[in-house]
């Protein structure tokens, strides 16, 4: 009986992400790739924070590498107007409505943090992120998964 009712009180306990499951770390090397191909958050997430750094030598102005999430049907479009805007812009056209979020773009040594709210997406948002550098946003991508 008791058994029962702490089995049922599992079940039901509302979910709640913890606070590590929102914090997400990516990683571009001097081989134009990221180090993962897929990023996954609970939809509970009050915030999402991201943090991108470049684990290579090679110069920002040559390997520059930043995180852009948008929808998977406007990557190619969002890269295309970024490669007009230049290293100085993050290679993001100005006030993008496409970009979901984004970090700037950064060298070897360097880091960056983007935070952001999912609570409008909707969890099975087809979603994907890349770096919006000129010619990466091919091998450089992965897709971003809200899960419910
Ligand atoms: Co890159």
């Amino acid at each position: 009986m008791m058994y029962k009712y702490l089995l049922a009180a599992a079940l039901f306990a509302p979910t709640f992400a913890f606070a590590g499951d929102c914090d997400l770390e990516i990683t571009g090397n001097d081989m134009m790739q990221f180090d993962k191909t897929e990023l996954t958050v609970p939809a509970t997430c009050e915030e999402v924070s991201l943090t991108v750094k470049h684990s290579g030598t090679t110069a920002k102005q040559v390997m520059g590498h930043n995180w852009v999430l948008a929808k998977t049907a406007d990557v190619a479009g969002i890269a295309e107007d970024g490669l007009k805007a230049g290293l100085d812009a993050n290679y993001l056209k100005a006030d993008d409505t496409r970009v979901i979020a984004h970090t700037k773009v950064i060298g070897p040594t360097e880091t960056d943090t983007v935070k952001f709210k999912i609570k409008d997406l909707a969890p099975d948002s087809d979603l994907s992120y890349f770096c919006s550098f000129p010619g990466h946003s091919a091998i450089m991508k992965g897709k971003f998964i809200i899960k419910k």
